[in-house]
């Protein structure tokens, strides 16, 4: 397996052309498919290491926009003065007044690529990851403007149900897609909400 991950296509694509991660190119056909940031935009990137898709969302919103990438783990520092993070704990109670902070303004985007350390007992790690994309979804509904998108990786499985349920509250439209790099035998797929209602808006 070990071997298949470092020669397998994106891996390969990712190191030639200079992202940190294979991720990067999950997040790239995201983008291009959904249109979800804009030239200009204010990102909040959650569970951002080793920074692949700051790379690509610093890209996609060029000089005048802004990225915030958020981790556990530290990230490496990038090479644009508009691409800042910071090391914090996601569920820490804090976190919102941490990334507001940083901010400019309101955030027009919330990514998150959130992860935990997989167990491989699959209900314990279904269900942990649940725990990150709600807590994900609770930080977008107080940090993102009016008609803003999110863009949130959940793991497959019975607690998705409720999860989309949360996602149609509080966004005008919802999609869920898996890009095709993400591999086939990952239960990974991403949930997209366009243009947040902040008039209906309702917590977690
Ligand atoms: C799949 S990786 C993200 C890859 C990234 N999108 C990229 O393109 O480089 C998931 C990340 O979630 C982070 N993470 C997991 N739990 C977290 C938490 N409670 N707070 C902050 N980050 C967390 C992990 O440290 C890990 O770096």
């Amino acid at each position: 397996m070990k071997w298949k991950n470092r020669h397998d296509f994106y891996y390969r694509k990712a190191k030639s052309e200079g992202y940190r991660s294979r991720a990067a190119f999950k997040l790239k056909q995201i983008i291009e498919k959904f249109k979800v940031i804009k030239e200009g935009d204010v990102v909040v990137d959650l569970g951002a290491a080793p920074g692949g898709w700051l790379q690509v969302a610093r890209e996609k919103v060029g000089e005048k926009g802004f990225v915030l990438g958020v981790d556990i783990a530290e990230i490496r520092k990038l090479p644009w003065r508009n691409v800042k993070t910071i090391k914090f704990d996601i569920t820490d109670p804090n976190i919102v007044k941490e990334i507001q902070k940083m901010l400019p303004r309101r955030a027009d985007v919330l990514l998150s690529d959130l992860s935990p350390k997989v167990t491989g007992i699959w209900e314990l790690d279904h269900a942990r990851q649940i725990f990150l994309s709600e807590k994900a979804l609770e930080i977008a509904l107080k940090i993102l403007r009016e008609g803003g998108n999110v863009v949130i990786k959940v793991f497959q499985g019975e607690m998705m149900q409720e999860f989309m349920e949360k996602m149609k509250v509080n966004f005008r439209k919802t999609r869920l897609f898996k890009p095709p790099a993400s591999r086939k035998s990952s239960a990974e797929i991403y949930a997209i909400g366009f243009s947040l209602r902040r008039e209906h808006h309702r917590s977690c």
